[in-house]
């Protein structure tokens, strides 16, 4: 006999009135309560700022549990991934639900290759920018631009169309990437290789000049290919349910990116990485970590400690595990005996981890803690380990704009709230109002 599906029941203490919920349970995790009819049966909204109760939608693409801090891409651990795969091949199997085969995976990397260069009029979108612009400003900019080149692929109703757009998206965002990067030193946009890896590719477009060959160094390919596994997906992060809730109104996969991308790049999400290493430079040595960690703990303090801490993970990210022991292969393969903010950050998780405070709410490094140690040893500067984040999480955000969107149930995404405005009043003569001091701050003459 098939089991009865489950529910629970509401009861409204106030009315006695009675509502059964249906229980939604997927292959692993939590069940969830569906609480899709409750303001029809009830008359009440659920209320979850944050969403730290709340499941948005089905995915079959990637599985966290906080608890243990376990990280499956389409059910294979991310440790397995990390230490077998390649970043190309986890894209096709976030794509696509299944690993390929080597033909498949050849094919794919052919197709992805061949859509590196972006269109040569986008060139100029970068001189438009100061060359003190953060990369990510630009990112936005440029990456949402992409749909005024590539109309022929924004048929969002179109499988193939939204095929061909996450592969433009995978395959363009290095370019801009390293064209975001080449505009802020003054040197010229490399072009795409098309006999490189995506990694190598990458590390050429960066840091190849006219003037000479560039050697692409396998360590370097390697230890950057392996960043960009570990970023590629994390279910629905705040910047993969931004790209979910921009395409739920049936908005372009550019234009949707380009939220996303935003969306990262605040400090509480993909922006960490990089106020990590401008925090681990202000706290400079080990002497002033107490008198950070104490910020850290201070309410009255807006200091955090950047790299720590995670809605979900409860436990050691394991990708920050996975990074943590990359950087100290890396450091000792590029000759370097080590990076004295890797040696710095080393002894603050040490601190930190002893301490009650963060004991008791159970933070520890997430992947955010340790990925800047690597970008400094590969070369890549600050102001770009946001992007690099955003290069490797646009598999996940085409991944999961493209589930959603072959999903013929999905809706636009509209949130209700919790009113506590004014109540209905009538509108007051201007001669009759007094001034009540909620106005505009007094301007200071800012950048026009
Ligand atoms: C990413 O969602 C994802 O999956 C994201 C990500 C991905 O792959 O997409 O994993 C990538 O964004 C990682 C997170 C990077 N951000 C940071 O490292 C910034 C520092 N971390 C915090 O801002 C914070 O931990 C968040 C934003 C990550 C999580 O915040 P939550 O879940 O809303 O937790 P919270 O703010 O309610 O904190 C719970 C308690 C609070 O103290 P109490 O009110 O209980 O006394 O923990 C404290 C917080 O003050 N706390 C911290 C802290 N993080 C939480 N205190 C000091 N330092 C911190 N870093």
């Amino acid at each position: 006999m098939s089991e009865q599906p489950r529910t629970v029941t509401l009861i409204d203490e106030a009315t006695g009135k009675r509502v059964e919920l249906p229980v939604v349970q997927g292959t692993m995790g939590p069940p969830s309560i569906d609480i899709s009819g409750l303001y029809r049966a009830t008359g009440y909204f659920a209320y979850d700022p944050g969403f730290l109760s709340t499941a948005a939608c089905r995915s079959q693409i990637t599985y966290i549990d906080g608890e243990q801090g376990v990280l499956l891409y389409r059910g294979y651990p991310i440790e397995q991934l990390a230490e077998r795969s390649t970043f190309l091949e986890v894209a096709y199997l976030l794509l696509y639900g299944e690993l390929p085969t080597a033909a498949e995976l050849a094919d794919f990397s052919r197709i992805i290759t061949h859509h590196t260069m972006i269109n040569e009029n986008l060139k100029e979108f970068f001189r438009g920018f100061y060359h003190d612009a953060h990369p990510m400003a630009i990112m936005v900019g440029v990456v949402g631009s992409l749909s005024a080149f590539y109309h022929d692929s924004t048929d969002i109703h179109d499988p193939r169309h939204r095929e061909i757009a996450a592969h433009r998206l995978i395959a363009k965002m290095p370019t801009i990437a390293a064209a975001a990067y080449k505009h802020s030193v003054g040197e010229p946009i490399v072009y795409p290789r098309n006999d490189l890896s995506y990694a190598a590719n990458f590390l050429q477009m960066m840091f190849a000049v006219p003037t000479e060959r560039y050697e692409v160094d396998p360590v370097a390919e390697r230890a950057l290919d392996l960043l960009l596994i570990l970023h590629a997906d994390h279910e629905q992060n705040a910047s993969t349910a931004t790209v979910r809730q921009a395409g739920s109104s049936g908005a372009d996969p550019f234009a949707c990116v380009a939220a996303g991308i935003a969306s990262l790049w605040g400090p509480a999400h993909g922006g960490a990485a990089e106020a990590v290493v401008r925090m681990l430079e202000e706290i400079g040595t080990v002497d002033n970590i107490p008198r950070y960690i104490a910020r850290a703990k201070d309410k009255s303090d807006p200091f955090r400690l950047m790299g720590f801490g995670h809605r979900v993970y409860k436990n050691y990210d394991p990708r920050a595990k996975i990074i943590r022991k990359t950087c100290m292969d890396l450091l000792e393969s590029v000759g370097q005996q080590s990076d004295p903010l890797f040696e710095l950050a080393l002894r603050l998780e040490e601190i930190a981890l002893q301490d009650e405070y963060f004991l008791e709410r159970r933070l520890y490094p997430n992947v955010d803690f340790y990925s800047g140690i690597i970008y400094r040893a590969l070369g890549i500067p600050v102001q770009m380990f946001t992007v690099m984040f955003a290069v490797a999480r646009t598999v996940g955000w085409v991944a999961h704009w493209m589930e959603m969107m072959a999903d013929p149930a999905h809706k636009i995404g509209r949130p209700r709230q919790v009113y506590t405005g004014a109540g209905r009043r009538d509108y007051v003569p201007v001669e009759l109002r007094k001034p009540a001091g909620h106005g505009p701050r007094a301007t200071n003459g800012e950048r026009r």
